[in-house]
């Protein structure tokens, strides 16, 4: 009996933009496989940084990801991130690990090492996979089933990620994070090597003015319009 290739969807946006909440809970209702490509650049972040390496040297971050790759692992049934026997998922969701993703994910040498990774975890789904990331619709899968634009206002993503860091409402504080996002958009957007941008052929999501759970059913309506769950 022949395997049938897994649907893939594939959830692009910025940071912020609610995309991963999203997957996560939409991939449960509909037992599916999520893949949360941000979690494995979190990963070659947090391993550069307790090894000492410069996150702009990109020879030694190359020779890093090259020996790393067969041992980073995401578990998509626990949502959790391993290198090796470590248990990275609590330090992966630090502002430090998103920080230095997002500077090693500009390395063309780590995300060509990553590219298989991601691949492979996703066709070896039994159903089908919510892959979200970056440059899921436009690299990683170009033919994805659906290609969704996740996105939002930056003033609604900084007030999203103030109230998920528990930080208080001082105007300094949110003045803070949406400078913070505002640079991580740049960076993302900037980079030459597999920008953020919205393929061609995605449909956009705004959630600017959705709530979680009108997102989610944004997501699954989509799914059903495309005929890929019932
Ligand atoms: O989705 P996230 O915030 O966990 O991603 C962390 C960083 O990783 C983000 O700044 C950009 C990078 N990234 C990427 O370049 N390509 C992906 N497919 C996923 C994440």
């Amino acid at each position: 009996m022949t395997h049938s290739k897994p649907k893939i969807v594939a959830v692009d946006g910025p940071a912020g933009s609610g995309k991963s909440s999203i997957c996560d809970e939409v991939s449960k209702r509909i037992g599916w496989t999520y893949i949360n490509t941000g979690a494995l650049y979190r990963g070659v972040g947090l391993l550069a940084l307790s090894r000492g390496i410069d996150l702009n040297d990109s020879a030694s971050l190359a020779a890093m990801v090259d020996e790393i790759a067969p041992g980073l692992a995401w578990r998509s049934d626990e949502r959790s991130l391993w290198y090796k026997d470590r248990n990275l998922t609590l330090e992966m969701n630090s502002e430090q690990a998103g920080y230095a993703a997002s500077k090693v994910a500009k390395q063309a040498a780590v995300r060509d090492c990553l590219l298989p990774v991601q691949r492979q975890l996703t066709l070896s789904a039994p159903k089908g996979s919510l892959v979200d990331g970056r440059d899921i619709g436009t690299v990683v899968f170009p033919d994805a089933d659906l290609k969704v634009f996740v996105t939002a206002s930056l003033e609604e993503r900084s007030r999203r990620r103030m109230h998920q860091l528990g930080t208080d409402t001082e105007p300094q504080a949110l003045e803070d994070i949406r400078k913070g996002i505002a640079r991580r958009d740049e960076r993302d957007q900037g980079r030459d090597t597999a920008p953020l941008k919205q393929a061609s052929d995605a449909v956009v999501l705004d959630t600017s003015d959705l709530s979680m759970e009108e997102s989610i059913l944004a997501l699954i309506r989509l799914l059903k319009e495309r005929d890929l769950v019932g």
